[in-house]
């Protein structure tokens, strides 16, 4: 049994340096992210070369930072924690050789997170957290939920089930190509925006019209056309897509073309350039863009362009996750990941929820993002029932999350 039931957890998959530490899995003591947006905000994306040489710079200083931060020493602690997949192999690598080193050195056990299990226990920790204030100590029974996953290189549907000492996943959906945070970076890339464009689309699409432009999803019919095929998709692997229910199916390449479409058949390519240059490039672009930035350089057919792209995502999340609730009879519903930090997203998913009096919850927005005390969260549970990497443990890329 865990001494004070202290965790330090590492996370290091894509371009976020992070580091926490929490306790006992519902107390978070400190969070620290060293975020490497400025070094791939140029690029229009993350280059996994530049992440690793990132990661190798941050990850002392941001553990340290984590110590401090939560007033622990390295003798204090119970368990190491890492991510170890999926996402950029190189990038993985640095924090599990770090931890595993870490670990070594000070005799304490080594345990292996997926970063999709990471991101639903980042909204059961903030769960945690808010019955701690409420009932003190005294411990409430976990519950099934139907999660979520929607970032950059996610968008999972789980339904995640409470076990006997740890927490088991059941894939339910997910996408065929893009992650839904996938298309928004991609849109905001192509109308001159920046990295990462999810938050661009989010304070942009406030001040256009979402039903200027009706982009519509169709329901993937058949599971047939890709029975056998790999799916095009950079996240992880997983069930034969054959083998899910094809209404719980995502496809989020097909409005990014729309888009692309829309942009040229309205030749809204110049704007979408100058935008770019006077924000980001040209001489005379702030050091950091703002919201006011960025709307002074818009035009009102752009913005109802970002209004109704923002629209019809939310909406087929929306509609998918829901109707997956439904098939499932889940009354809890999680949302997390990057894209769970979208305004738009949150308020029509709560309203959903209270329509069909359920339970809808969120992390907090430093959880929504990438951050290790979602890591060391899902780890307390491996803790307590001895669930240890191996010495041999390395990256897994494409590591999955509920076969
Ligand atoms: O979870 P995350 O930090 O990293 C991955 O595991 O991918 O998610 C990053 C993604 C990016 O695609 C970013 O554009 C998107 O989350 N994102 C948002 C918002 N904030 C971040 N998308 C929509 N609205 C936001 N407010
Ligand atoms: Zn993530």
């Amino acid at each position: 049994m865990p001494g004070h039931g202290l965790i330090l957890a590492i996370e290091s998959s894509c371009d976020e340096t992070a580091a926490a530490i929490v306790q006992r899995g519902s107390q978070t003591l400190s969070s620290a992210v060293a975020s490497q947006i400025a070094t791939h905000a140029r690029y229009g994306g993350v280059v996994p070369e530049l992440a690793s040489r990132e990661h190798l710079r941050a990850i002392v200083p941001v553990v340290r930072a984590a110590l401090e931060q939560a007033h622990v020493a390295l003798s204090d602690l119970d368990a190491i924690a890492v991510t170890s997949g999926p996402g950029l192999a190189g990038a993985l690598l640095v924090g599990i050789t770090y931890a595993k080193a870490l670990a070594y050195a000070q005799n304490l056990p080594l345990i292996a997170v997926n970063h999709l299990e990471g991101h639903i226990h980042a909204v059961l920790l903030n769960e945690r957290e808010q019955q701690k204030a409420l009932h003190g100590d005294e411990p409430q029974p976990d519950q099934q939920a139907l999660a979520l996953v929607v970032s950059g290189g996610h968008t999972h549907l789980y339904l995640a089930r409470p076990t006997s000492g740890a927490w088991n996943y059941t894939l339910i959906g997910r996408t065929v190509d893009d992650a839904a945070g996938e298309a928004y970076d991609k849109v905001a890339k192509l109308l001159g925006l920046g990295y990462p464009g999810g938050p661009w689309i989010d304070a942009l699409a406030l001040h256009g019209n979402p039903r200027a432009v009706p982009f519509a999803f169709s329901q993937i019919k058949t599971k047939l056309h890709l029975g056998g095929k790999p799916p095009r998709t950079k996240a992880a692997r997983t069930a034969p897509i054959a083998n899910l229910d094809p209404r719980f199916l995502f496809s989020f390449s097909g409005i990014k073309t729309a888009v692309l479409r829309y942009v040229e058949l309205h030749n809204l390519r110049p704007e979408a350039e100058a935008r770019r240059e006077a924000l980001f490039t040209g001489p005379d672009a702030p050091a950091k863009p703002t919201l006011e930035d960025a709307l002074a350089t818009a035009d009102p057919q752009t913005l109802d362009l970002i209004a109704s792209f923002q629209y019809a995502v939310v909406g087929d999340l929306l509609r998918k996750t829901f109707a997956a609730q439904e098939a499932l009879g889940a009354t809890r519903i999680l949302v997390t990941g990057g894209v769970a930090a979208n305004r738009e997203l949150r308020a029509r998913f709560a309203t959903e929820a209270a329509r069909r009096n359920l339970h809808v919850a969120f992390p907090t927005i430093s959880l929504s993002t990438d951050n290790a005390a979602m890591i060391a969260a899902a780890a307390w549970p491996r803790l307590l029932s001895g669930e240890f990497a191996p010495d041999s443990l390395s990256a897994d890329p494409s590591l999955a999350l509920g076969l």
